[in-house]
């Protein structure tokens, strides 16, 4: 079984990397911008049947060099993933989430790839009512460009099933939290500030609910789609607990012992959606799947993790973590030469 994995060495890549390694061919197909991190995947790249190809997924010429005509399914992460950074700039969402999806088909249909799953996002969604759950079959009601740009590769997506009968996948997921989160998101990054003190911005009232999912148990359901998820489906993945931002934010606090005084209130995000919550029911009822980490268990995990990896969010920090050519492949000239 080979498997093309675009994006795997960013958060939930190469956790789902970490998982499947040892099972199958992996190639790791990954732009490695400020969210691609080597470090992540520094056990899995020692096994023999783990490769990396640096290159974009925009650039069909790359795509075609890399993927090889036995390849067996494609696992599409590759994305600008930070909803702050499509406020501040979207052109880069639309190339890389909108453009980089089309292309991904297109070189994935010349290569007859059997699966195609791509993941996607509980954003598509847009706002929930108090008492509303997204569903599978609900419309797509985007509200940043972050969403849009993944709400549109969502179409481009279904258009390859339905005009090319390609065999596609689509997953959404909500917020997912665990170790290696580059932290610029919310739990990564108010973990990482606590430890040294530092105060975490809330934004708004901070009453904003998002579904928080370890993302283990994502990529647990993420494995099971790919598996047994009926072609031409979309399967939804939470974590069945939504919870307002300011709530997660005291439990972390509790958990440290630091004070509450530590949460300052900044300028809220425009366009905030107040409420994500998906309904997961059809993943439970036709693939078995349900999320096992109790959120209380994953957090404290995950703090833990924070805690035991201080280097590696020192790294992250000062952009040593950039540095990958060097400390992966030895001399960056012939590194660039053999890539
Ligand atoms: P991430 O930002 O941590 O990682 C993104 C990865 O994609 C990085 O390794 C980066 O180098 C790579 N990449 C970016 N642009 C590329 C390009 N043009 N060509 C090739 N590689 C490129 O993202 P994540 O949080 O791991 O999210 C992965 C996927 O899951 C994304 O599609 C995201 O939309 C989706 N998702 C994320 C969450 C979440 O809570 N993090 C929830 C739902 C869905
Ligand atoms: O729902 C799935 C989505 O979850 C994914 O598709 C995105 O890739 C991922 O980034 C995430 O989007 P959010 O905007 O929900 O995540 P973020 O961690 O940026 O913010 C979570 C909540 O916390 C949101 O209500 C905004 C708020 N927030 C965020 C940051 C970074 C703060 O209050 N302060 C902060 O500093």
């Amino acid at each position: 079984m080979t498997i093309f994995v675009t994006g795997g060495a960013g958060f939930i890549g190469s956790e789902f990397i970490r998982q499947i390694v040892g099972t199958a061919r992996i190639i790791n197909f990954d732009k490695l911008t400020y969210a691609g991190n080597l470090d992540n995947l520094k056990e899995a790249a020692k096994d023999p049947d783990y490769s990396l190809a640096v290159g974009d997924v925009c650039d069909p010429q790359a795509l075609e060099a890399a993927m090889p005509e036995d390849c067996d399914a494609v696992v599409h992460f590759a994305a600008e993933s930070h909803v702050d950074r499509s406020i501040v700039g979207a052109a880069e969402f639309v190339r890389t989430n909108v453009l980089g999806t089309q292309m991904m088909l297109e070189v994935a249909r010349l290569r007859r790839v059997k699966r195609f799953l791509h993941i996607s996002t509980d954003e598509v969604g847009g706002d929930m009512p108090p008492d509303g759950w997204f569903k599978e079959c609900d419309p797509l009601e985007a509200s940043s460009p972050y969403a849009a740009s993944k709400g549109a590769a969502e179409l481009f997506v279904r258009a390859a099933a339905r005009t090319f009968g390609m065999n596609t996948l689509i997953t959404r997921t909500s917020n997912n939290y665990g170790p290696y989160q580059f932290p610029e998101k919310l739990l990564p990054l108010a973990i990482s500030n606590v430890l040294e003190d530092r105060p975490i911005p809330v934004y708004g009232d901070g009453l904003q609910v998002r579904d928080w999912v370890h993302v283990t148990d994502n990529c647990r359901a993420l494995r099971a789609v790919l598996e047994h998820g009926r072609p031409g489906e979309t399967y939804h993945i939470g974590g069945g607990n939504p919870l307002p931002n300011i709530e997660v934010l005291r439990t972390l606090l509790k958990i440290l012992g630091k004070p509450e005084s530590l949460m300052t209130r900044v300028t809220d995000r425009p366009g905030h959606d107040r409420r994500y919550a998906v309904d997961f029911t059809k993943t439970t009822r036709e693939l078995g799947w349900r999320p096992e980490i109790s959120f209380s268990d994953g957090l404290a995990q995950t703090i833990r993790w924070y805690q035991d990896n201080a280097e590696w969010v020192r790294r992250c920090r000062s952009g040593e973590y950039r540095k990958y050519y060097e400390e992966m492949y030895g001399d960056r000239e012939a590194t660039a030469k053999a890539l």
